[in-house]
């Protein structure tokens, strides 16, 4: 079974590529993908760039080119929840689009017919990172998490985030991801490390902590794989 990784960035995946074997580089669509092994697994491994265009992208060249069975992203987020601090890791039970807006026409934010607020994680994969983190002694929030095109670094826009989706913490991603996965009928997981807390010193921190909280996501996410 073809198993797909994804990240947004280069410092997404790049932890996780030590950990494959046999890389075959190809490019498709104005990007690379890595045909690589794990353990039993075949593995296509790419990172999409950032945003939810790019991820959709990516998302749907690893299933309908690469033929991905499953599919898991690994990377980091911005916290909303109080209880998230740096590094800390957080996998989404549900997923939505904060910038996704016909309000004006009397939708809910988040919602265009024919779609959904939210789209569910798959809760296989779920109980795996359960498994998984209490096998570490981990500790591993779960929560609902809130995509857009938008680097957030503004407490106002964190709240409106927090208030209108309960969110716990948001990405640039992860929805899209999710919504492509659904429609395809593959089952999908997202996982995060956080890199800052979305506020004034969004920008600083993440530049700080991207490459620190990738790697604690890219870690986790291998030892999940060895147990799929
Ligand atoms: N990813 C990590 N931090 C983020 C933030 N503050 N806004 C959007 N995406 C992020």
């Amino acid at each position: 079974m073809t198993i797909a990784i994804m990240g947004a960035m280069q410092e997404e995946i790049e932890p996780l590529l030590e950990f494959f074997t046999d890389v075959i580089i190809e490019e498709y669509g104005a990007n690379k993908y890595y045909k690589c092994r794990y353990n039993s697994h075949d593995i296509i491994l790419a990172y999409s760039k950032i945003g939810k265009v790019f991820a959709s992208l990516t998302a749907t060249t690893m299933i309908e080119k690469f033929g991905a069975k499953k599919l898991l992203f690994s990377g980091v987020a911005g916290a909303i929840s109080s209880d998230l601090k740096i590094g800390d890791l957080i996998v989404a039970t549900k997923l939505c689009q904060h910038d996704l807006d016909i309000t004006a026409f009397g939708h809910p934010s988040g919602y265009v017919p024919e779609g959904s607020i939210y789209v569910q994680s798959d809760s296989e994969l779920l109980k795996l990172s359960r498994d998984v983190a209490k096998e570490l002694g981990i500790s591993l929030k779960e929560g609902i998490i809130a995509t857009g095109d938008q680097f957030v670094a503004d407490r106002k826009r964190k709240e409106w985030i927090e208030s209108r989706f309960k969110a716990d913490a948001l990405e640039m991603e992860g929805a899209s991801v999710g919504v492509v996965c659904q429609a395809l009928g593959v089952p999908f997981f997202v996982l995060r490390a956080i890199s800052d807390s979305a506020d004034d010193d969004a920008g600083v921190d993440f530049d700080e902590f991207l490459k620190t909280s990738a790697k604690n996501s890219a870690e986790f996410l291998a030892k999940m794989l060895e147990k799929i």
